[in-house]
């Protein structure tokens, strides 16, 4: 889009980035993401709470599949606040025009097994979005149509619409097609291969 500046372009998308980490290296990570969000938007998954409760601006929560719930985090989740709490509030007025990653009536299988149902999404410009939900919600499946990591997945069939700075992604349909047609580039047998 004219006039907007590149760095409002990027996103990162992390999957539990603190799954395991000590206390003191958590609260490093959350620092940050907290500077980078600046620079980048920013889409984690994590199933920690409390991390969430001080971190994250947006939480959306999947349950089997769907798209259940999605708000300003510190309206979902209650928090001491202080010092350290860089979270957007409910009476904190940013503007925040763009969705940086966006999706509409998106529907993905796993062979018959359907991962995600009708999710109508969108990640706001420099803000931090934790997915959140029980485990096989389908949060990481979400990230990966965002990354086209479901693109190296094989019997992968998505329907609707992925946007990434309203450049419209992850219309492919079988991973085969994919290898073929799209860009990503197949395994190259050895023979083939001039060494
Ligand atoms: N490659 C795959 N093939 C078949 N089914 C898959 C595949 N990857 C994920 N699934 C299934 O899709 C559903 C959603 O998986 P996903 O990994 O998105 O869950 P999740 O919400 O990230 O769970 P967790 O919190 O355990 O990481 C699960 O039922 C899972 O078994
Ligand atoms: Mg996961």
């Amino acid at each position: 889009m004219p006039g907007r500046s590149p760095s409002s372009r990027r996103s990162s998308c992390l999957d539990e980035p603190c799954s395991g980490l000590d206390p003191i290296s958590t609260a490093k990570i959350e620092e940050a993401l907290s500077e980078l969000k600046k620079e980048y938007t920013i889409v984690l998954v994590s199933n920690n709470t409390k991390q969430i409760a001080r971190a994250t601006d947006y939480a959306a929560f999947f349950y089997m599949s769907k798209l259940v719930e999605y708000g300003i985090t510190s309206s979902i989740f209650h928090h001491a606040g202080g010092a350290t709490d860089r979270r957007l509030h409910p009476r904190e007025v940013r503007i925040m025009p763009d969705c940086a990653l966006k999706t509409e009536e998106l529907n993905l299988f796993y062979g018959s097994f359907q991962g995600l149902k009708d999710v109508d999404f969108c990640v706001y410009t420099h803000s931090i979005t934790a997915l959140i939900g029980p485990s096989g919600c389908g949060k990481s499946t979400l990230l990966r149509c965002f990354n086209r990591m479901n693109d190296l997945i094989d019997d992968v069939t998505i329907k609707g619409t992925v946007l990434v700075t309203d450049r419209r992604i992850g219309s492919l349909t079988s991973f085969h097609e994919k290898k073929g047609g799209h860009g990503v580039s197949a395994a190259q047998p050895l023979s083939r291969l001039s060494l």
